[in-house]
């Protein structure tokens, strides 16, 4: 198996005084790492000149991107024309498609996710058509990566989200807020495929790391936990990951 450094960023929040930052960023990336792995909230508002601003500043990284949209891209109800304009630019966009690398050492799935709390916690389906609406989103979302890690042929399967799967990550975020920051029900396909790695953003106040109830490890990636900063993850560093994460 090849190994590889993987550059993983979420909540870069682009917006109009963002160009100089990101250039710098994404060309330090293309000398660090041998892929960027972006975990939504690429945009402030879901603004189209906000994406085409970002894809711009990409063209210094010279690694493969790849890439899950946030809730900020949801904003403006421009996500598909966002997809689009990332895909022109040769990112990856992940709720079209898995990436695998060539030497099939790597595949990588994922979408934005959603929220509804965690376990023992969590919103269930029950009551109110509204109610079931909203966690039905829930179930849709991780349903997707379901599918995708199924059919998922990579000895080391890396899952992105934009919320994250589990609690532990969110750590440090105000209590009355962690129900919107994630779901449980996401770290559901990630433990029954045994994926080798979560990474997610989305909880600015949270912390890097934890793992799932068996022992996958995630990692949130926001920038605002990093102190702005990309976190590099060898593939190396987490087989197997049973021995190093799970207590
Ligand atoms: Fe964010
Ligand atoms: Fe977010």
């Amino acid at each position: 198996m090849i190994f590889i450094r993987i550059g993983a960023m979420a909540d870069l929040h682009f917006g109009p005084d963002s160009m100089k930052t990101y250039s710098a960023l994404f060309k330090s990336a293309g000398d660090d790492v041998d892929m960027i792995i972006l975990c939504g909230d690429l945009t402030m508002r879901g603004l189209v000149e906000e994406v085409r601003g970002l894809v711009e500043t990409m063209g210094n990284a010279r690694v493969p991107i790849v890439s899950v949209l946030g809730n900020h891209d949801h904003e403006s109800n421009n996500q598909e024309e966002i997809m689009d304009i990332l895909e022109e630019a040769g990112v990856k966009v992940l709720e079209r498609g898995m990436y695998i690398t060539p030497d099939r050492s790597v595949g990588i799935c994922g979408t934005k996710g959603f929220c509804g709390g965690f376990a023992p916690s969590k919103i269930a389906p029950f009551g109110e058509r509204i109610l079931k609406m909203f966690i039905n989103e829930t179930y849709k979302e991780a349903n997707k990566v379901n599918r995708a890690l199924k059919s998922m042929k990579a000895d080391f399967k890396v899952v992105a989200y934009h919320y994250a799967p589990i609690r532990e990550t969110c750590t440090g975020e105000r209590c009355e807020i962690i129900p919107f920051l994630g779901s449980s029900i996401l770290s559901d396909p990630v433990d029954t495929f045994k994926a080798s790695l979560v990474l997610h953003g989305h909880s600015h106040n949270g912390k890097e790391k934890g793992s799932t109830l068996m022992g996958v490890p995630v990692r949130n990636v926001a920038l605002p936990i990093h102190n702005r900063r990309y976190c590099v993850y060898d593939t190396e560093s987490f087989i197997p990951y049973a021995a190093s994460e799970s207590k």
